[in-house]
C-alpha cells in the first residue's frame, strides 16, 4: 500500500521534527581565531529539542524499539536526568506515542522544569545536588528511577544513559562524522564537556579512527558547580559508559564557574551568540589550551544555548534582566525549537 495513504498529516509532521535531529552547524568563531589557529563551535542547540542530548535520546529510543522493549501508547519511559536528556527524551518519546517520567534534582533551573512539564513529562523531584553522584546508594535520582521502574518491567523502560551504548553510538555515528566532514578532515583538537561521557567517547573514538593524531580533550566542572550538564569526577565516579572507552582522552581540563560565566559574557560581546554555561566552560578551556599552540583546527561542542538560564545568569550578575531580554531578541543563531 502507498505509504502516503497510511500516514496522517499529524504523524508526518511529527516525523519531520525527528528528522531535524543532527546535522548541526559548525561555525568559526572569527574573533577568537587567528591566521594559524582556527576556532570552531558545533552548535548543538540546533537540534529540535535544543541540545546535544537529542542525539543520544533518539538513538536510545530507536534501539529499544528495535529490540521490542517499547510498545507505543503503552510503555512509560523513565530516566534520571538533570535536564537536557529529560527534555530530549520527553519531546522525542511523546512524538512517538510514549509517556515519560523524569526523576530530577530539585536544584535544576525552573526554566528547565517548566519545559519538561510543557512537553508532557511527569516530574519526580529529589534533593540531589545538580551533579548527582553515580553509583549504588549515592544518587537519589538513579535510585528512585530504579525503585519506580523495577517492579513494573511490563510498563516502564529506563534507557539509562549512564550505561546505554546507544548514547555512545549516537555520537560515533552522527556527531563524529559530521565534524570530520565539516572540517574536511582538518580537525586537530576536539573539546567537549563530560556528563555521561557519551559525547566525548563517541566523537573522540570516531575522530581518532579517522586520524589517530587528533587530540581529544575532556572538560569536567569544578566541584560544587553551577554548570548544568557537566560533572566533576572527584565528586562523582565516572559512569560505566565513560569507563568503557575513556582511554580515548588525551587531556583533561577543570572548568570553574567563574571562568565559564565570564566566557558566556565574552561570547555574547564578541560573537553575539547566547550560549549555555557548559559552552562557556568548553570555550574557556579551549582558549586556555590554545595559548600554548602555534597552529591547529580546534573544535568545541556547544551543548545548549542560553535560553534556559535566565534565572541563573541574572543571579550570577552576568546580565541585567533588560540586557538578557535584549540579547535574546538580538542574538544571532537562536533557531526556533520544537517546544
Ligand atoms: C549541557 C550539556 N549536556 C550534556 C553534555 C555532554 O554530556 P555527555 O557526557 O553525557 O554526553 C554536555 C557536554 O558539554 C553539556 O554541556
Amino acid at each position: 500500500m502507498n505509504k502516503m495513504t497510511t500516514t496522517t498529516f499529524a504523524e508526518s509532521n511529527k516525523n519531520k521534527i525527528l528528522d531535524r535531529i543532527g546535522n548541526t552547524p559548525l561555525i568559526e568563531l572569527k574573533s577568537f581565531s587567528s591566521d594559524k589557529i582556527k576556532i570552531f563551535a558545533k552548535l548543538e542547540w540546533y537540534n529540535p529539542f535544543g541540545s546535544v542530548k537529542d542525539r543520544a535520546s533518539y538513538w536510545m529510543i530507536k534501539n529499544a524499539e528495535d529490540k521490542k522493549l517499547l510498545k507505543r501508547d503503552k510503555s512509560i519511559i523513565i530516566e534520571p536526568t538533570s535536564g537536557n536528556t529529560g527534555i530530549a527524551l520527553t519531546g522525542i518519546a511523546s512524538n512517538l506515542g510514549y509517556k515519560v517520567e523524569i526523576v530530577i534534582p530539585e536544584k535544576v533551573s525552573e526554566e528547565t522544569k517548566n519545559i519538561l512539564r510543557k512537553l508532557g513529562a511527569t516530574l519526580h523531584e529529589t534533593s540531589d545536588d545538580l551533579c548527582p553522584r553515580v553509583g549504588a546508594g549515592t544518587d537519589q535520582s538513579i535510585a528512585l528511577a530504579y525503585a519506580i521502574s523495577k517492579p513494573r518491567p511490563d510498563i516502564y523502560y529506563m534507557p539509562n544513559q549512564y550505561e546505554n551504548d546507544s548514547n555512545f553510538l549516537s555520537h560515533y555515528q552522527s556527531t563524529g562524522p559530521e565534524i570530520w566532514e565539516q572540517t574536511q578532515g582538518k580537525v586537530t583538537h576536539f573539546f567537549t564537556g563530560c556528563g555521561t561521557g557519551g559525547t566525548i567517547t563517541g566523537i573522540g573514538t570516531y575522530l581518532k579512527e579517522k586520524d589517530n593524531k587528533v587530540k581529544v580533550i575532556a572538560i569536567q566542572a569544578q566541584q560544587n558547580h553551577l554548570l548544568q550538564g557537566l560533572r566533576n569526577f572527584e565528586e562523582s565516579s565516572k559512569p560505566e559508559l565513560f569507563l568503557r572507552r575513556e582511554k580515548v582522552i588525551d587531556d583533561w581540563y577543570t572548568a570553574t564557574n567563574e571562568k565559564s560565566f565570564q566566557m558566556v559574557k565574552e561570547l555574547r560581546e564578541k560573537e553575539n551568540i547566547l550560549v549555555g554555561p557548559s559552552s562557556g566552560a568548553v570555550m574557556a578551556s579551549m582558549m586556555d589550551y590554545v595559548k600554548d599552540m602555534d597552529e591547529g583546527v580546534f573544535v568545541g561542542i556547544f551543548a545548549d544555548d542560553g535560553r534556559k538560564f535566565k534565572s541563573l545568569y541574572l543571579q550570577q550578575n552576568l546580565f541585567t534582566e533588560q540586557e538578557y531580554i535584549k540579547y535574546l531578541n538580538n542574538c544571532i543563531m537562536l533557531p526556533s525549537l520544537a517546544y
